[in-house]
C-alpha cells in the first residue's frame, strides 16, 4: 500500500514527483506529501486526502524550483488519514524528510529510546521515527547511504523507505524489505516509484531491488547495496508498458477502460503459448516434468478477486489433470499449519505481486519445500521473484481499485496452468488440450460480444440506483462468478452484495429472499443438463418467493425465459471457461450503478489496489 516516488535530475523535482503520485494514487489516498531539497533546506506540502488536494496547496503555494524530490500517497495504517500523520515526514532538524510504505513493528521500542533524549514527535505514525534516526545519523558526520544502511539493521517489519538530506541536495536514498521498490533509468536524471507507473513518462528502463537492499540515485548514478554496504547487482529490465496504457483513453473510469480492454489483454495472454509442434509452452514455467509428474497435491493461494480466480482454476485443475486442489485465502494458509511438502505445488495469484498476505503465506511454503508458481501481472514484482516459476498474465498495467482485466488473464493463465499439467501428466490427449486452445483463443471474440450489450446492462445497472441489498447466485464455475460480482458491487456501490452457491440457497440464504429483491443468476450453458437443470429450479425458488431475477444464460437457451425479469446473452461457450463472458456484465453492472451514485469508481472508499501490509 502507499505510493512513492523520488527524482534527480534537471526537470523541476514538484511536477515529475506530482506526476508520478498520481499514476500511483490507486495504491492510497488517504493524504500526498511531496518534499524538494532546494539551496540547503528542505520545502515540503502535504495535504489529508486525495492528491487533488495536494494541488490545490501547490497551486496556491509552489515549492521552490527544486530538482531533487520525493513524494508519497497514503494508505493509512498507524495514525488517522490527517495533515499531520500524512508523509513525508522529518526529523526534529528538518534536515533529513522521508517516506514510507509498509509498516516499522518496532517503532514503539525506537520511538521510546530517542523520545528519552528529547526528541518530539509530532504525528502518530511508525514513520516519522525512522526520519528521526536517519536525521541523528548524518548529524553525525555519515552521508545518507550510510546513514540509511544503519538506520535498516535496526528495524522491524515491512518497509520502502525514501529519504533526502537537505545537506545532500543532488542524492535520493531508498531502502526496501517486503515492500515494493523500483529504479527507473533515465539521461541524466533517475526515478524511484513504487512501480514503473511512477516514471513512465520518462523511461521504460528500469532496475528492480532484491530483499533487504539500499539504492542511491544521483543524476547520473545509480548504485545498490545491502543494509551492511556490500555492492549488489541489480537485475535490469524493460518495461513494455507506454504511458498510454497507463491513461483513460477517453473513458470516464481507468475500470471501465479496463473492462473493454479486456478482449485484448485475454488474447495478449494467450499469445506464444504453443510450439510449432502444437505442444503448450509455458516458458517462464521453471519447473521440470519430472517435478509436475510428481506433484500430489496443487494448493493455490490468493486474496480477493485473485482468490476467485483461484476457485475457477480448482474446477478446470481437477477435471483436465486429476490433481486435488485446495483454494486458501492467503492471509489463513500459513496460521493453521497446512500439509505442504516437496510433492505440493503452490499457486499464488495475485495481480500486483505485492500482496503482504500472498507474499507470507509462500514464504511458508517454500519454507515447507513446496515448490511455488506465480500467476502474476507485474513483472519484477516480489511474488513471482521469490517463486520458482511464474506465468505472467499479459494484461498491461491495471490502475481501477477493482480489478477487472486482471482477473480474466488471471483465469487465461490458471486455464493454461491446468492444461500443461495435462500435458505433461498425460492426463489428456494431446488433440483434447487443442480443442480447448482453440476454445481459449475464440474468447476474446466472445467477450467483444458480451461487451456490445453494455448498454442494456447499463440501463438495468442505472434502474437499480435505490436497491439496498443484491443476491448473486451460480453453481459450479459460476459460483466463483457470483462471489466475485458481489464483490464488485461491495467495492464499487458500498452495497450489500452477496454471491451464493446456487444448491446452498435452501440451506439458509432464501430466507433472505424479499419482495423485489434483484438477484442476479448466472445459469451454466446447456451441455451439462443436470448443472443448468438444477440451477433452474433454484431461480424458481426465489422468483416463487418475490425476487427479481436478473438472468445470464447462454444465446438459444429459451428454457430461462419464463424466469428471468431480465436476460442477458451469454455467447455459447464451454462450462469450464463460462467465468470469461459471465463475469464481463457483472463488472459492467458494478462500474455502472457506482458511476450512477456518484462514487469514484477508480478509488473506492476505504480500498487499495494493493495491500502491502498483513
Ligand atoms: C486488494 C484489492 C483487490 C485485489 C486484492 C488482491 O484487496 O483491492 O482488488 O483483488 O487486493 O490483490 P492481488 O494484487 O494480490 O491480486
Amino acid at each position: 500500500m502507499c505510493g512513492i516516488v523520488g527524482y534527480v535530475g534537471p526537470k523541476r523535482a514538484q511536477d515529475v514527483v506530482i506526476d508520478g503520485l498520481r499514476r500511483l494514487e490507486y495504491r492510497g489516498y488517504d493524504s500526498a506529501g511531496i518534499a524538494v531539497v532546494h539551496e540547503g533546506e528542505l520545502a515540503l506540502a502535504k495535504r489529508a486526502g486525495k492528491l487533488a488536494n495536494l494541488d490545490k496547496v501547490l497551486a496556491d503555494t509552489p515549492l521552490p524550483p527544486a530538482h531533487t524530490g520525493i513524494g508519497h500517497t497514503r494508505w493509512a495504517t498507524h495514525g488517522r488519514p490527517n495533515d499531520v500523520n500524512a508523509h513525508p515526514h522529518t526529523g526534529g532538524a528538518r534536515r533529513v524528510a522521508l517516506v514510507h510504505n509498509g509498516i516499522i513493528e518496532n517503532f514503539v521500542e525506537l520511538r521510546s529510546r530517542v523520545e528519552a533524549d528529547d526528541h518530539v514527535f509530532l504525528s502518530e505514525t511508525d514513520t516519522e521515527i525512522v526520519a528521526h534516526l536517519v536525521e541523528l545519523q548524518v548529524q553525525s558526520g555519515v552521508d545518507l547511504p550510510t546513514a540509511m544502511q544503519r538506520v535498516c539493521q535496526q528495524l522491524d517489519g515491512a518497509f520502502t523507505l525514501v529519504a533526502v538530506d537537505a545537506e545532500d541536495p543532488d542524492r535520493v536514498v531508498a531502502a526496501r524489505r517486503n515492500s515494493p521498490l523500483v529504479v527507473g533509468l533515465g539521461e541524466g536524471e533517475n526515478f524511484l516509484g513504487s512501480d514503473v507507473a511512477a516514471f513512465i513518462e520518462h523511461t521504460r528502463e528500469a532496475l528492480e531491488l532484491g530483499q533487504d537492499q539500499i539504492v542511491t540515485i544521483t543524476r547520473d548514478e545509480v548504485t545498490v547495496s545491502d543494509f551492511w554496504g556490500r555492492p549488489v547487482e541489480a537485475q535490469r529490465f524493460h518495461v513494455d508498458w507506454d504511458l498510454s496504457a497507463a491513461e483513460k483513453d477517453g473513458h470516464d473510469w481507468f475500470m471501465r477502460k479496463e473492462i473493454f480492454e479486456q478482449p485484448r489483454a485475454v488474447a495478449d495472454s494467450l499469445i506464444g503459448r504453443r510450439t510449432t509442434g502444437g505442444l503448450l509452452q509455458l516458458d517462464e514455467m521453471r519447473l521440470a516434468d519430472e517435478e509436475i509428474r510428481d506433484l500430489d497435491k496443487i494448493i493455490i493461494i490468493a486474496c480477493g478477486t485473485s482468490f476467485y480466480a483461484g476457485m475457477v482454476a480448482k474446477y478446470a485443475i481437477e477435471h483436465w489433470t486429476r490433481t486435488p486442489v485446495e483454494v486458501e485465502l492467503a492471509s489463513e494458509f500459513r496460521y493453521r499449519d497446512p500439509i505442504v511438502d516437496a510433492t505440493t505445488l503452490v499457486v499464488a495469484i495475485s495481480q500486483s505481486g505485492e500482496t503482504a498476505d500472498t507474499l507470507q503465506a509462500i514464504r511458508h511454503a517454500r519454507s515447507q519445500r513446496a515448490k511455488v508458481l506465480a500467476i502474476c501481472n507485474t513483472n519484477g514484482s516480489s511474488i513471482p521473484r521469490e517463486s520458482d516459476a511464474v506465468i505472467y498474465t499479459h494484461a498491461g498495467p491495471e490502475i481501477g481499485v477493482a480489478s477487472t482485466k486482471g482477473f480474466l488473464t488471471q483465469l487465461v493463465a490458471c486455464y493454461l496452468l491446468a492444461l500443461y499439467v495435462a500435458q505433461v501428466k498425460g492426463t489428456r490427449f494431446g488433440d483434447e488440450i487443442d480443442e480447448i486452445m482453440v476454445q481459449l483463443e475464440a474468447m476474446p471474440g466472445h467477450i467483444e460480444t458480451v461487451l456490445a450489450q453494455s448498454d442494456a446492462v447499463y440501463e438495468l445497472a442505472r434502474a437499480h440506483t435505490s436497491t439496498r441489498s443484491v443476491l448473486f447466485l451460480g453453481r459450479h464455475a459460476g459460483y466463483p462468478v457470483a462471489l466475485e460480482g458481489a464483490l464488485k458491487l461491495k467495492e464499487l456501490a458500498y452495497l450489500h452484495a452477496e454471491g451464493f452457491a446456487a444448491g446452498e440457497l435452501k440451506h439458509g440464504p432464501i430466507a433472505l429472499i424479499e419482495d423485489g429483491l434483484p438477484v442476479l443468476c448466472v445459469v451454466p450453458p446447456r451441455g451439462r443438463d443436470q448443472l443448468h437443470g438444477k440451477m433452474l429450479s433454484g431461480i424458481q425458488e426465489v422468483r416463487a418467493r418475490g425476487a427479481r431475477t436478473i438472468c445470464l444464460a447462454e444465446e438459444g437457451d429459451s428454457t430461462i425465459e419464463p424466469y428471468a425479469d431480465d436476460l442477458v446473452r451469454l455467447p455459447r461457450v464451454p462450462v469450464l471457461l463460462q467465468p470469461l463472458v459471465a463475469i464481463v456484465p457483472l463488472q459492467l453492472f458494478a462500474c455502472e450503478l457506482a458511476t450512477a451514485l456518484g462514487h469514484d469508481v477508480d478509488q473506492p472508499r476505504n480500498l487499495a489496489k494493493s495491500v502491502t501490509v498483513e
